[in-house]
């Protein structure tokens, strides 16, 4: 592994949403709090012609928009850090002059990509080609890398032919959140849940990604990728690998990452009656209209807004117990959601007293609300005269109560300042990123030989019918 502190920091895409919204406060954030390197000048590059002064403002709007005022330290100090050079990344002269304005690092540079992927070869080739892909660089990507396996491949060997493994970032925003991480911490810093956490307890698992927002302004974008690529080829497959993988032996890079695509290639292939496809027709959010997903884009489509699948992961431990999957854009809530459902006790003493016991469930809370919820069996008081009364009661944790010192961060703070020093734990391996492809493309072609179509849904609602019918048909309510 590469150890060193950068002190250059390059960002593509320096003028973008993802930049404007999340990047740039990140890094004021981390300046703010003396986290970064001292030195570290911060070079932003785009298409658009500006000048430093004109990116600083830029960022000074975007902060002011986006990060909260007491976390902004002295925003002239990290201003000042911010340079830009305009590039057209086709134009392989024009990585010249980038090289110029990057210098000559003291210890080294991070590279942050957030390109259209019709440009990343041009781009691997002109840093490669400037000089700027040196031993001391590492890089940075986010997605989307690629819209199927072999674009993801040929994306992957583009960057491989200039930085090492060790020196690639691949980014999934989803593991740098705080909540995510903790999966980890609740799995494997406790001793109660390892010995359930198999077939012979668990009855099945839930995962729900649930948004309110439509297509906002990634139009062209979204429309080429639906919700299969957008979310679950990443995020959701990230959730299940987390929740799913053996111990790991350590929390670092190689080992967490060992465990989880051992998961990922452990997926079995859907079959068509396992998935159900949505798109969101007009309706109401909190009590606001909305319009469909056809009247947002302005024509007729048939991308997914909303998919739910019956997924398994074939190995010992979980020998048929469902995964059941969901996302959606236009839901009624935003919601991020583990849900562990366990099995019923083997045997019941209370049967023959009248009452019924309710199997536990644990019901993970990632976003918004980021809490742990346990119910449990519990007496109901009284002198059980007619029957003993029991009642499933909540053992529950909110985070931010029994945590309410430590600040509450954004995801790509944790992420950028990994990248600037190195350490890859949260951040996804070739091979994970080509298993996650691969099972994504068998389902994509399930649909396409059965000319699956996406079915209506009202935005607002859980998504079509047809979802709830899928867990339903094996006796299961979505947690809602
Ligand atoms: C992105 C998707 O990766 O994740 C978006 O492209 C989605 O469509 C977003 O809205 C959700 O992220 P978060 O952090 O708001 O749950």
């Amino acid at each position: 592994m590469s150890k060193f502190t950068s002190d250059r920091l390059l960002l593509f895409g320096a003028t973008g949403d993802l930049s404007s919204r999340m990047l740039l406060p990140s890094l004021c954030a981390l300046d703010a709090e003396g986290l970064l390197n001292p030195e570290i000048q911060i070079i932003g590059t785009a298409r658009s012609e500006m000048s430093d002064a004109e990116f600083r403002n830029f960022a000074r709007q975007s902060l002011e928009k986006f990060l909260p005022a007491d976390r902004r330290g002295s925003m002239a100090t990290f201003l000042n850090r911010l340079t830009y050079q305009p590039l057209d990344a086709t134009d392989l002269d024009g990585f010249k002059a980038l090289a110029e304005k990057v210098g000559t690092p003291k210890e080294g540079l991070s590279i942050f990509l957030s390109t259209a992927p019709s440009l990343f070869e041009a781009t691997i080739h002109g840093l490669q080609s400037s000089g700027l892909a040196g031993p001391n660089t590492r890089i940075g990507l986010e997605k989307p890398l690629g819209t199927d396996l072999a674009s993801s491949k040929v994306i992957n060997d583009a960057v491989a032919a200039a930085f090492p493994e060790d020196r690639i970032f691949r980014i999934d925003h989803y593991l740098g959140k705080e909540t995510v991480q903790n999966l980890l911490a609740l799995r494997f810093a406790n001793i109660m849940f390892e010995p359930l956490w198999n077939a012979a307890h668990i009855e099945h698992v839930q995962i729900t990604i649930a948004e309110t927002v439509g297509l906002e302004s990634r139009v062209a974008y979204y429309d080429d990728s639906g919700a299969l690529r957008d979310m679950v080829q990443n995020h959701m497959l990230q959730l299940l690998a987390l929740v799913a993988m053996e111990p790991p032996v350590s929390y670092d890079a190689t080992a967490v990452r060992n465990e989880k695509v051992k998961v990922l290639h452990s997926l079995r292939k859907v079959q068509a009656s396992e998935t159900v496809t949505g798109q969101y027709r007009s309706g109401a959010i909190g009590g606001k209209a909305v319009p469909g997903y056809d009247d947002e884009l302005g024509k007729d489509s048939n991308t997914e807004t909303f998919v739910a699948i019956k997924a398994h992961v074939d190995n010992w431990r979980w020998h048929g117990v469902p995964f059941y999957l969901r996302t959606g854009k236009r839901l009624p809530r935003r919601t991020t959601e583990i849900t562990i459902q366990f099995r019923d006790v083997p045997h019941s003493i209370f049967t023959g007293r009248g009452a019924r016991t309710v199997p536990n469930r644990l019901v993970i809370g990632i976003q918004p609300e980021e809490n742990v919820t346990l119910s449990l069996m519990a007496k109901v008081p009284g002198l059980d005269r007619d029957g003993v009364g029991l009642r499933s009661v909540p053992l529950a944790i909110t985070m931010p109560d029994a945590f309410a010192g430590p600040q509450r961060r954004i995801a790509y703070e944790r992420l950028l300042l990994d990248l600037i020093e190195g350490n890859q734990t949260l951040f996804v391996r070739r091979d994970e990123v080509e298993a996650q492809w691969d099972w994504i493309d068998a389902i994509r072609a399930v649909w396409e030989e059965q000319s699956q179509e996406p079915k209506p849904y009202t935005a607002g609602s859980w998504g079509p019918s047809a979802a709830i019918a899928l867990a339903e048909r094996d006796g299961v309510t979505w947690q809602e």
